[in-house]
């Protein structure tokens, strides 16, 4: 039953897209579980640069992928994104869960409207989809597709609450749009609607590899991070198991991704955050600008109570750090080893806005490493990656008693460097013999 979650341990593009196609040479499945298109997964192979928010990242590879329950749908956004792949020789295989939640244009509205300027949302109406599925009767999943009934009775529901909103002018013609596109998304999914929970569960039971790829990251968790500022899922680990319909106990390992430093799009604390030249140039030579939204990224510091934090949360077994290649040229870097907050230490960040608004970062400061040829770097593996990198590593894995097993050095696939023990681990795990 091999099975391995990506989960984000930061503020989301963490980098999860690349580290997931990375993995899923080895992978049967890709499964995402959570979020909706306000996440945007980048794959960098065979010279085109795939910028994917719904369809799993595995798909880039030709591997089955799964849309699981706990995600926000828009079939709109899926739609574009499948003909996008196809567009480029791709033909992916993919299924989406009956019970997944339907984000309709309405929610984009509301999103547009009142949540994105205070928490700065992706505008993507993720929050106001789940908000509809927590209430029950406004909430529409992808099986109503084909229960035009049930349509009719939340659009009812719905016209109302618009109209009342003033996003609504004619309740009648309103519904008669919604159910014209419920009537094309209907056909339009034919094709790609099933059961999730019972393909993953079988999938497993039958030893094939699951990669859970989580969107978002845990500090964006709805109720483990920087609440109000957090999205509105659970990216955490636990969320594979209400977002799939699976037992914690088939969960096998847990890779945490985080950059080499932290960056935060939209509203919300950033304890480690830099302002002025320095975040200038991490921020243009990372390319830090939103894959969905495009907004500049805020940048800061590696941040280990934030980590030691989120590795409590999510149970990870090993890390996966990324963009190594950004600080390269730095004479000195620093890393937050604790937080002090009222005259007291934290060695783990507390998620609470209040206490985190007053975190003084204690750093410690390590030697950098210098540019290079990162192809050359690539060919001569582990070891031959730089020193100061290889220390600042060591550092980290000392420090949050957790093995780096995969490194980033590109945004290119073949910019990844495996650790000697990741093949110990895919063997550990039955996906390779040798
Ligand atoms: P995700 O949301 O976690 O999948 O991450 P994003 O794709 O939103 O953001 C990560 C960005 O960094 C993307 O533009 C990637 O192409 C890029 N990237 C990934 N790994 C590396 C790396 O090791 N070095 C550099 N320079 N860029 C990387
Ligand atoms: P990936 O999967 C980074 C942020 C938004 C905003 C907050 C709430 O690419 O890592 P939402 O639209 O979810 O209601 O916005 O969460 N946010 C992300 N930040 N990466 C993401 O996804 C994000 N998805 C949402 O910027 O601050
Ligand atoms: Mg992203």
């Amino acid at each position: 039953m091999p099975s391995l979650v990506v989960v984000g341990m930061q503020f989301g593009d963490e980098s999860k897209g690349a580290v997931v196609d990375y993995l899923a040479e080895w992978a049967d499945l890709v499964v995402r579980y959570n979020g909706g298109s306000n996440a945007g997964h980048t794959v960098v192979a065979g010279g085109h640069k795939y910028k994917l928010h719904l369809v799993p990242s595995g798909s880039v590879r030709g591997k089955l992928g799964v849309i699981g329950a706990g995600v926000a749908f828009d079939p709109e956004v899926f739609l574009e994104e499948v003909q996008a792949l196809r567009e480029r020789g791709i033909e992916p295989n993919l299924v989406v869960s009956l019970k997944a939640s339907l984000v309709m244009p309405y929610h984009k509205e509301i999103d547009s409207l009142i949540h994105g300027g205070k928490l700065g949302t992706t505008k993507r109406g993720v929050g106001p989809a789940y908000q509809d599925k927590m209430s029950r009767i406004t909430g529409l999943k992808v099986m109503d597709l084909y229960d035009r009934r049930r349509v009719k009775d939340v659009l009812s529901l719905k016209a109302e609450e618009l109209e009342f909103r003033g996003i609504v002018k004619d309740r009648d013609s309103f519904i008669q749009e919604m159910m014209s596109l419920i009537e094309r998304w209907a056909q339009a999914l034919e094709d790609y609607v099933g059961d999730d929970t019972l393909l993953v569960n079988e999938a497993l039971s039958q030893g094939k590899f699951v990669v859970f790829e989580g969107a978002q990251g845990t500090m964006l968790d709805v109720d483990h991070g920087t609440y109000p500022f957090v999205t509105s899922s659970n990216p955490i680990t636990g969320g594979v198991c209400t977002g799939v319909g699976l037992s914690p106990k088939l969960i096998d390992r847990i890779l945490g991704v985080s950059k080499a430093y932290t960056t935060r799009v939209g509203a919300g604390p950033f304890p480690t955050e830099l302002k002025g030249d320095l975040a200038a140039v991490i921020r243009d030579r990372g390319g830090e600008y939103g894959t969905t939204t495009g907004r500049p990224r805020r940048v800061g510091w590696l941040d280990l109570p934030m980590l030691r934090y989120s590795k409590l949360v999510n149970g990870v077994d090993y890390l996966a750090i990324r963009k190594l290649d950004v600080l390269a040229g730095l004479e000195r870097v620093k890393v937050a080893v604790s937080y002090e907050i009222d005259g007291q230490e934290y060695r783990i960040a507390p998620p609470y806005v209040r206490e985190l608004e007053k975190a003084e970062p204690v750093y410690e400061e390590l030697d950098g490493w210098e540019e290079g040829d990162w192809e050359e770097v690539v060919r001569g593996g582990w070891e031959a990656q730089p020193k100061g990198a290889l220390k600042y590593l060591e550092f980290l894995e000392r420090e949050l008693e957790t093995p780096v097993l995969i490194t980033g050095w590109g945004p290119q696939r073949e910019l990844t460097i495996p650790s000697p023990r990741l093949k110990d681990v895919l063997r550990e795990m039955g996906v390779i013999t040798q």
